[in-house]
Order: structure tokens, then C-alpha cells, then sequence
């Protein structure tokens, strides 16, 4: 028998960016071909009743198998990665091309583009700029962007990767040329290095001390600082992980005159924060990232921002550093100043490598956090966890949304199911969470990739290999306004 459609998933609540409705999805070629009700039988056949039915999650900031010149790698692989981003309900990823001070962007970690063909998930790169000489700045990233690699990575902290102000304002001006959005983490790196000298000096070596080596004030001079220098080149920018009210309150003021600035949160920073930190001995090393987790009353700030549209996307910033291992070695992964040792042995506060992982937990945190505890209805679920960063990473019409041509990546969401979030039942290769032991309301059932049913029940189904790379075309949103100060567009001769 001849089918009009491959699979049909019928019975569910559409949940899409702007609306929700009951209808049902006709899928052809890997892509919705169909919304409609009655449509006629699919070759496949997915019941939908009592589900939500979303577009694929889009987790656009995750630290992959990423090697650093340090030669400490991120423990997570692309195949062990994407597969707990399909079991969370994430069909695409962004994750970081590396490149190493002194070195070409060809040169710095070989094979990693290569390495990323193990995929389940479909997948696209950030690069990361540390070295901007007038090689990369004039060829190499022309050379990404024709690939399809469109936004550029930069850090204005942690001693292997900080960008000076001049250096800064060189990526933002070839970005503008080539029509790449830029990314940024803010944090001052002067101001941490000054705090956590005085800190080691009077033996403060815990955990927690990261957070106070680090406090807002540092992120938000950053933010104000990065926001003012793309305002000068006129270059569209997006802010990482912001973790604090004040950072985005200066997102939110450069907003209202107009400056084309988009803000990013992760669910540790909805979430956890310095009484993590402060667990007892070295547990607390489970919750060093950066910006540093704050104050528990800072979490529903975060989540006033979210509300109020300022913070736009919630990324997982997954990285991979288990608590047994990577965690203990001095030094390795993101870090900042000399690599010192408490007495037991374990690194000091600045020597643990910085990020916590959470590719499959992110979207089952913001939703039970965000939806199903009443702070953002579906809708802006939908946005925060899929379809801004479509739109923002030049993925629009592709991906992130429930329309006829799309790509079918769908997520089939039970709201009412009720767990405990417990690390044994993850699909990521990190020997931890830290979210062990939260309670969820609402979790994926059914994850469906360009058409194919990826994971059931928790089975991860799709094959490694079977993610596709993502090229990415010119998009309106990383365009410069054309206003540049007093009508000087001085990137033009730079
Ligand atoms: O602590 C974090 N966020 N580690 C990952 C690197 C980064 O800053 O994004
Ligand atoms: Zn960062
Ligand atoms: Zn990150």
C-alpha cells in the first residue's frame, strides 16, 4: 500500500513558538510535510495522546570532546554526547571548535571536525578565536564562514583563551565583514586574577571560594564592556551564560537603544547555586563553572529576566569533566592562574576545571521548573529551549519550529509524568549530576530526528553517525544595523 507520509504522530497538543493547538504531523523525507487534522495513514503510526508535541530541543553551548593545548580533553565524546541530547529531547547541538594561542585555526586540535561524524544529533560549530592574527582574521574565518560555520566564540577570561579589549574589537569588526554572529563569555579576567591571588594569599582554597573570586560585579563589568565594544563596530552579539540579574540588566538597557544583543542563561543558574558550592569537602567541585553559581535568591531573579524577554535562549553550557577524575586534576580544562593543591590533595578553587554537565537534564529542568511550576507557559518553552536559538544561529525555517518543510525533529513530552532525576539513568559518559535527586514533573517520551524515531521510552535508537553537520547561511539577525557612532563606520578600513 502506498503511503502519502512516512509517519504520522497523531493525538497530541502542538506546542510550537507563538501558539498551541491540537493537530496532527505528517512527515516525509525526514521533513513535516503536513499539520492538519484527518490526515490520512502514515507508513508509521505514533500515538500522541496526552503528549505535548514540540519542535526538537536546539542546545546551542556545549563543550564536546573538546581539546584544550593544556592536553586535557573534554571526557564526553560526540557519540556518548548527542546520544543523552536525544534521550533529553535535543535533536541539534552547537559546540565549540577550538583553537589554541600561537597556533592556526587549522592547526589547533586536528581531527575534531572529523571526530564530530560520530554524531546521532545533527550538529554546528561556534570557532573559538584566541589567537586573532591578520591570517585568521582575513582568511580563515572567510574560509569558516563558506563552510557554514557562522559564529565566532570568544572569552574575555581564563588565562589559554582571554581576548584583549584591542583583540576583541578586531573579531568584532571580521565578523561584521563576513556576516558571523560573534558570542562572548564576560567576566573580567584582571579583577578575578587580582581576587583570587588575595584569596590563595589568605588560604581560602575551597570550592566555594570560586564564586567569590568571581563575584557579579565581574560579569557585569564585562557584559557592560562587551556590549559597548560591539556597539562601537556595529556588530550584532550574543552574551553567554549570564548568571546574574545586573549582567542582564545591562543586556536589557543596551536593548532599549537598540543594539542588537541577545542574552543566554543555563538552568544552573535558574537553579543551583553557592549552598551547592558549599557542600561538604570536595563536593562543592561538582558546581564550579563560570560565571560562578550566586546566592539562592539570585535563581529567581534569573527567572524574572527570562519573563521579562531579556534572556532569550537557556543553553545546557554541558561540559564534560567527571567528579572522579577530571575535576581532581590540577589544571586541567578551563581554569585561571597557577594550578595550587589543598592539603588533601584536590585542587584549589582555581585549578577546577570550570563547567558542569547537562545536555539531557536541561530541557526536563526548565520545564519543570519553568512550566510546570507556573514561571513561563509552552510557548516560551518552546522558544527558550528550540526556537530562539534557531533563529539566532541562522537555523530559522529549518529548525525549532512545527511548520510544513522544516525538518521533523520532534519531541513527544508527557507533562504529567513525575520523576527524580538520578545520574545512573543519563546516557552521558560524566559520573554525575548536579541535579541528583531533584524531582521533575514533565519529561520526553518519544525524541524523532528529521523523521526517525531516535529515542523511545528512554532507548536511545539512532545510530551514531546518523547526525547531520548543519551549515549555516547568511540570516538577518547577525547583520549590523548600519549605525555606527557619528556615522563612521571605521570597520571599514580596519
Ligand atoms: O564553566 C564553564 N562555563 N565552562 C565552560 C567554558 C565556558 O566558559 O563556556
Ligand atoms: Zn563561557
Ligand atoms: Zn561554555
Amino acid at each position: 500500500m502506498d503511503h502519502e507520509y512516512d509517519l504520522v504522530v497523531r493525538g497530541g497538543l502542538l506546542a510550537g513558538p507563538m501558539e498551541v493547538f491540537e493537530a496532527e504531523i505528517g512527515v516525509k523525507d525526514g521533513v513535516i510535510a503536513a499539520i492538519g487534522r484527518g490526515l490520512r495513514r502514515g507508513r508509521e503510526e505514533v500515538d500522541a495522546k496526552g503528549l505535548i508535541v514540540m519542535p526538537g530541543g536546539i542546545d546551542p553551548h556545549c563543550h564536546i570532546e573538546e581539546l584544550a593545548q593544556d592536553g586535557s580533553v573534554h571526557e564526553e565524546s560526540f557519540a556518548s554526547g548527542t546520544a543523552a541530547a536525544l534521550a533529553g529531547g535535543t535533536t541539534s547541538i552547537i559546540c565549540f571548535l577550538p583553537q589554541w594561542k600561537g597556533h592556526s585555526i587549522a592547526a589547533s586540535a586536528p581531527g575534531y571536525e572529523a571526530r564530530a561524524s560520530a554524531a546521532l544529533a545533527d550538529y554546528s560549530f561556534h570557532q573559538i578565536i584566541t589567537d586573532p592574527t591578520p591570517t585568521v582574521l582575513r582568511e580563515e574565518i572567510p574560509a569558516l564562514v563558506a563552510r557554514g560555520i557562522r559564529s565566532l566564540k570568544v572569552f574575555l577570561t581564563y588565562d589559554p583563551l582571554k581576548l584583549t579589549d584591542g583583540e576583541f574589537l578586531d573579531v568584532l569588526t571580521a565578523a561584521r565583514r563576513n556576516g558571523a554572529l560573534v558570542t562572548v563569555h564576560c567576566e573580567n579576567y584582571d579583577a578575578i586574577g587580582w581576587r583570587m591571588r588575595a584569596l590563595l594569599a589568605a588560604g581560602l582554597t575551597d570550592p566555594l571560594q570560586h564564586a567569590w573570586a568571581r563575584p557579579p560585579v565581574v560579569e557585569r563589568e564585562a557584559t557592560h564592556r562587551a556590549i559597548a565594544l560591539a556597539e562601537l563596530v556595529d556588530q550584532p552579539l550574543q552574551i553567554f551564560h549570564v548568571s546574574c540579574e545586573e549582567a542582564a540588566a545591562e543586556i536589557a538597557r543596551a536593548r532599549a537603544r537598540g543594539v542588537k544583543v541577545w542574552g543566554e542563561t543555563c538552568p544552573q543558574y535558574l537553579t543551583l547555586s553557592t549552598e551547592d558550592l558549599s557542600r561538604p569537602g570536595f563536593e562543592g567541585a561538582k558546581f564550579v563553572c563560570s560565571p560562578a553559581l550566586r546566592a539562592k535568591d539570585e535563581n529567581e531573579r534569573v527567572w524574572r529576566q527570562i519573563q521579562a524577554g531579556t534572556l532569550d535562549i537557556v543553553s545546557s553550557d554541558h561540559c564534560g569533566y567527571s567528579y572522579a577524575s577530571a575535576k581532581r586534576a590540577p589544571g586541567g580544562g578551563y581554569g585561571q592562574g597557577e594550578a595550587s593543591q589543598r592539603p588533601d590533595g584536590t585542587p584549589a578553587f582555581n585549578a577546577i576545571p570550570n563547567g558542569v554537565p547537562g545536555i539531557e537534564t536541561r530541557m526536563a529542568v526548565l520545564f519543570s521548573e519553568g512550566v510546570s511550576k507556573g514561571r513561563i507557559d509552552l510557548p516560551t518553552f518552546v522558544r527558550l529551549s528550540s526556537f530562539n536559538a534557531a533563529q539566532l544561529f541562522g537555523l530559522g525555517g529549518r529548525k525549532g519550529t512545527l511548520s510544513p518543510g522544516a525538518d521533523a525533529d520532534l519531541v513527544l513530552w508527557n507533562p504529567d509524568a513525575e520523576g527524580v532525576i538520578a545520574n545512573d539513568a543519563l546516557h552521558h559518559a560524566i559520573d554525575y549530576t548536579p541535579w541528583e535527586g531533584l524531582p521533575v514533573k514533565g519529561s520526553p517520551v518519544v525524541t524523532i530526528r528529521r523523521g526517525e524515531i531516535a529515542v523511545r521510552e528512554g532507548e536511545v535508537l539512532a545510530r551514531p553517525g546518523s547526525g547531520r553537520f548543519l551549515a549555516r547561511g547568511p540570516y538577518a539577525l547577525a547583520m549590523p544595523r548600519g549605525l555606527p557612532p557619528d556615522g563612521f563606520d571605521a570597520a571599514a578600513y580596519a
